[in-house]
């Protein structure tokens, strides 16, 4: 259980310099409480000291919004990481291979095998040394976090190539090997193929001849990596190295008020209902117990019962639903219990950072909530909140026309679900809910203890979050190239309207 602090009214720096300030309370009874801010972010804090070379930024651009990374080149990295909506997608659980449109407006437009399983998470800051392991379950990993160039424990094992320069680079290896993100369906590609025969070396080796094949790629990949001298040269490394550099630039965000704050010392930079929230969630609501340091992240792994929806990353334990069903699925996300294998771990995700929380939702690790409040409340007492969650308040995008593998004599094809299946189909968002036995096992999980806030200091929290949002955050479309190396349609769209200039 979580330790829930409160002792002497101290505001520190982490420069050594420490100085107390009498911050006035926000209610009479509330007694002087310490807290203890983190240090500003500085450039040391990130990849490259924050200034990664122009050359491979410019090659990460391009790449980043090129649909020429999927199998279909039909989606890009950028389709789910949006600089329009927070980095993410503004959905619960996406829309990948086989969608189109931005954002919220996404529908599907040709046949899907189902859902990304968990939401698109943000970006911000993501270039920060201090992200040791990626994914919501970290299972891109640094295993000694001391040396980021070292071992990487990750899904493909030996499989990844070496010599990366860290989790970043790794971790963008695989969304193009996911079938549903961005290699698409068996039969579809060469990629496709690769991704269904778990391939990864071949998809990763297909990729980096088809960037580099063309002529302005190759050029561009020159003058980052000036050891190359002809396609053969090219690795997926060369790729994933320019989208980290690309993220690490891109992505950085600290220039909100919260920020403002840290450089001064001085709270009053922040509106007075901010600086309550500010003193709840270093003090008595003990948010900071793991939404800690500058990130808002302790960069570890809690069960806190968040409500499950969607159809789950397929390799939990329960056979439930294809028993009654008769289709594969095994519902239940156990989050990082499936990397370490330790029950201690089991239903718990990485604390997320909360810098822009505002433009990010929805929130959790499946966008189960549509209002940051409700977010904020599920924390206040989780037992109760997943009690009371009603899986109807979520809403998901339509899956218009639903395909599945079948075998067809000795061959695998696929075919669209049968209508009389449908119903069926679509009993998987919502099963873990529905079962008493899943149910239980999360809730036992669960490791946040729950505490008694008044209404208005859950306002005061929800406003201290606001402080957190960067200004120029709220849409940094004009990142997206206009025209791309290979031709193809920068995704996203640049929605002009959506510009704020
Ligand atoms: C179909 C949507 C989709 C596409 C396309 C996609 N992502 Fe993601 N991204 C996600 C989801 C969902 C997660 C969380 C997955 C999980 O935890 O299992 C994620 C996680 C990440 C993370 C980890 C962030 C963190 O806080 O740990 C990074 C970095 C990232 N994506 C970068 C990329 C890059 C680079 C590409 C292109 C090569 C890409 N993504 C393509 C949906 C997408
Ligand atoms: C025990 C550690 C812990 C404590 C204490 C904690 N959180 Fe969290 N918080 C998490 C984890 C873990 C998640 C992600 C859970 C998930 O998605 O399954 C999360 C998610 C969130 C999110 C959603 C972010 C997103 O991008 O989806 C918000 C907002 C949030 N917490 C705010 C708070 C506030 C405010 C407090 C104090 C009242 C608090 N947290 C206390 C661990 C914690």
């Amino acid at each position: 259980m979580i330790n829930r602090p409160q002792s002497l009214l101290v505001f520190a720096t982490l420069a050594g310099g420490l100085f107390i300030a009498f911050l006035a309370s926000a209610s009479s009874e509330e007694t002087q409480t310490a807290i203890f801010l983190p240090s500003p972010l500085t450039d040391q804090d990130f990849l490259y000291d924050g200034a990664p070379e122009q050359s491979l930024v410019e090659l990460g651009r391009n790449l980043f919004f090129d649909p020429i990374l999927s199998g279909n080149r039909n989606i890009s990295c950028g389709t789910c990481h949006d600089p329009a909506f927070g980095s993410g997608d503004g959905l619960a659980l996406g829309i990948g291979e086989g969608g189109s449109g931005a954002g919220p407006q996404r529908v599907t437009v040709g046949p899907v095998t189902g859902r990304v399983p968990r939401n698109a998470q943000p970006l911000w800051n993501i270039g920060a040394r201090s992200y040791v392991s990626l994914f919501h379950d970290g299972r891109v990993e640094a295993l000694n976090p001391a040396d980021p160039t070292g071992t990487i424990r990750n899904p493909a094992g030996t499989d990844l190539l070496n010599d990366l320069s860290g989790p970043l680079a790794a971790q963008a290896f695989f969304p193009v090997t996911s079938p549903i993100e961005m290699a698409g369906q068996y039969g579809e590609n060469l990629i496709a193929d690769a991704a269904h025969h778990e391939d990864r070396r071949q998809i990763w080796e297909n990729l980096a001849q088809r960037v580099a094949g063309v002529a302005e790629y190759l050029e561009m990949i020159r003058a980052a990596f000036p050891e190359i001298t002809g396609a053969e040269d090219v690795d997926y490394s060369h790729i994933a190295e320019a989208l980290a550099a690309f993220q690490t630039t891109a992505f950085r965000s600290d220039e909100s008020p919260f920020d403002a704050v840290l450089r001064s010392r001085n709270l009053s930079l922040i509106s007075p209902d901010a600086q309550a929230g500010l003193r709840l969630f270093y003090g008595a609501a003990g948010c900071a117990n793991c939404h800690s340091g500058p990130l808002l992240t302790d960069h570890r792994f809690h069960a806190i019962a968040v409500p499950q929806i969607g159809p789950g990353k397929g390799h939990g334990g329960d056979m439930t639903y294809l028993r009654k069903t008769g289709l594969p699925g095994r519902t239940e996300d156990e989050g990082r219990y499936r990397v370490t294998g330790d029950p201690a771990d089991l239903f718990a995700f990485r604390t997320p950072s909360l810098r822009n929380v505002f433009l990010t939702g929805p929130w959790g690790h499946n966008g189960v909530f549509a209002s940051l409040e409700d977010m904020v409340r599920h924390h206040i007492d989780p037992k109760e909140s997943f009690a009371d969650f009603d899986p109807m308040d979520v809403s998901l995008p339509n899956l218009d026309h639903v395909q599945r593998l079948v075998s067809r004599g000795s061959a695998l094809e696929f075919g669209p679900l049968e209508d009389t299946r449908r119903d069926a189909f679509d009993l998987r968002d919502g099963w873990v809910m529905s079962s008493p036995a899943l149910r239980d096992r999360i809730v036992a999980a669960n490791s946040l203890s729950p505490i008694v806030l008044k209404d208005e200091e859950i306002g005061q929290l929800v406003a201290f979050l606001g402080s957190l949002t960067d200004p120029s955050a709220v849409n940094r479309s004009e990142m997206i190239p206009s025209d791309l190396p290979s031709g193809l349609h920068p995704q996203p769209h640049v929605q002009m309207h959506a510009i704020r200039h």
